[in-house]
């Protein structure tokens, strides 16, 4: 990774923990890492549990970040929470267009950009989820689709508030799977995101923006998926509602940082 960029290492939690679980896993995080600085670490819990963790983390390093967000700022979307409600719980990110959101709900390229500009507006760093199907990448399509997921999503993003976003590539085959993208194959596709953010938003702003992997990272597979250029962290499923493994995870980025 460059020495510009500051590692993320993010953990989504997905649709488990309750608010005192998850409380308990966010004390764990912040005793072992809530006081170092080299590399940024960051909660994502369920919506319900925003609170509590948010009070675990406060006075500590560690971020928070949501799952998802509606694009509206309020009204009448029963079962929808805003950007403006995330920013008053202290969460600094948000997880946009995950490939859960896009198979299971429906999101398309519009709504995640609706939705990033929005997180963008109320001062919330989106994490950006893009990546191919295995489908995909077994007809040759990575790059295709990967520019469509990226271009529909940033569409009218100025280069200034894109220094705010976060992208994250998960091979949608890789998630939850065991399976990994070797370190080259994802160093391949991060490189080409960051071709794609030079062409949108300029080159100088393209190097600031983070790139995480997400799909199996794991501490076994966490160092030699890190240690590629254009690879600035890591979004973690499975691997973050343990602490030891996530510590594993954190821990080589640190590694990595000095
Ligand atoms: P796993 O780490 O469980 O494969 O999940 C990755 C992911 O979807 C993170 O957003």
């Amino acid at each position: 990774m460059s020495t510009s960029r500051k590692y993320l290492i993010a953990g989504n939690w997905k649709m488990n923990l309750n608010a005192s679980e998850g409380a308990d896993l966010a004390s764990q995080v912040v005793s072992m890492f809530g006081h170092q600085t080299e590399v940024s670490v960051c909660v994502c819990p369920a919506f319900t549990a925003l609170e509590a963790v948010s009070n675990a983390v406060n006075e500590s390093n560690i971020r928070l970040g949501a799952q998802n967000m509606h694009f509206e700022s309020s009204g009448a979307y029963t079962g929808e929470v805003s950007a403006e409600m995330l920013r008053h719980l202290y969460c600094n990110f948000v997880i946009l267009g995950h490939s859960e959101r896009r198979q299971y709900f429906g999101e398309d390229e519009v709504i995640v950009n609706k939705k990033t500009k929005a997180a963008l507006a109320a001062n919330l760093k989106p994490i950006v989820c893009i990546g191919e199907t295995l489908e995909e990448r077994e007809a040759g399509r990575v790059n295709e689709v990967i520019k469509t997921q990226a271009e529909g999503a940033l569409a009218g993003i100025s280069a200034e508030q894109a220094e705010n976003l976060v992208i994250a590539y998960e091979p949608v085959w890789a998630i939850g799977t065991g399976k990994t993208a070797t370190p080259e194959m994802a160093e391949e596709v991060h490189a080409e995101i960051r071709c794609l953010l030079a062409s949108l938003f300029g080159e100088e702003t393209a190097e600031k923006v983070r790139i995480l992997y997400g799909g199996s990272m794991k501490p076994g597979n966490a160092a030699e998926l890190l240690a590629q250029k254009n690879i600035d962290g890591g979004l973690i499923g499975g691997a973050s509602l343990k602490a030891n493994d996530f510590a594993g995870i954190v821990e080589a980025a640190i590694k990595l940082s000095k």
